[in-house]
């Protein structure tokens, strides 16, 4: 069986995810930080025929997420495809002039260091089965710095170009990396960023292995 990790495993975006990857064959290794909540929603998935693991970890602590990635590949088999997706904290989403040093420091653990920990960690196993997927998921601050959002704004730059270098250096050797951008918030029902439209949208991502950057709506919508 081929397996996805969805790092950021919560239950919109990330539970969707894994309905739609699951629905698909793919085995679903979910991480966040509260395994109690991560067996909640596996075994959510599980009643409805997906099966799914949860392993606590928190992406700002490197060895807790290589850890929890690399039991999940020990037990659900080796990760074909990585989303990494956790959920900005408070501090990351400051005014541009209240952020400090100390919220910077945190939004670059999150959304650059915590990125290049799970993908040192799973490209070993991407290259032994000669294909993969890594998929990043920003919000619109990702492509244009918002001064609204001074510490997302900041770290998704780093994270946006760690993984269009990536995206340039791994297409060779078949493995595909994208960005997902989503101007605006994540609602049920919404026509462009309902859970289950975003999730269609990366497994498309997957399957076609286009471009590098996709948007859910346009940014000025
Ligand atoms: N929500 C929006 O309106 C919106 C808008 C634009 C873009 N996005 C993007 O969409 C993705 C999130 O989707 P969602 O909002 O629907 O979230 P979700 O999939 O429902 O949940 C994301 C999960 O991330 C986990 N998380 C937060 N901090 C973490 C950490 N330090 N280590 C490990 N896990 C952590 C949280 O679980 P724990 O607290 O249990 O760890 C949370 O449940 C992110 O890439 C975000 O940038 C969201």
């Amino acid at each position: 069986m081929t397996t996805i990790a969805i790092v950021g495993a919560g239950p919109g975006l990330g539970a969707a995810v894994a309905r739609r990857f699951g629905a698909e064959g793919f085995a679903v290794a979910l991480v966040s930080r509260n395994q109690e909540r991560l067996d909640q929603l596996a075994a959510d998935l599980q009643a409805d025929g997906v099966t799914a693991r949860g392993y606590a970890a928190d992406v700002r602590d490197p060895e807790s997420l290589v850890g929890a990635l690399g039991r999940a590949s020990e037990e659900l088999g080796t990760i074909e495809v990585l989303e990494y997706s956790p959920i900005p904290q408070r501090e990351f989403l400051r005014p541009v002039l209240e952020t400090t040093v100390d919220d910077l420091t945190a939004a670059v653990e999150f959304s650059v260091l915590g990125p290049v920990t799970a993908v040192q960690q799973v490209l070993p196993g991407m290259r032994s089965l000669g294909r993969g997927t890594v998929l990043f998921v920003n919000g619109g601050s990702g492509a244009r710095p918002n001064p609204a959002v001074g510490g997302t704004s900041v770290a998704f730059a780093g994270e946006s170009a760690y993984a269009g270098m990536l995206h340039d250096v791994l297409a060779p050797q078949g493995i595909h990396v994208g960005q997902l951008i989503i101007p605006g918030a994540i609602q049920a029902g919404d026509p462009t960023n309902d859970p289950t439209a975003l999730a269609r949208t990366l497994w498309n991502m997957h399957t076609t292995q286009g471009d590098f950057r996709v948007f859910s709506r346009p940014l000025d919508a």
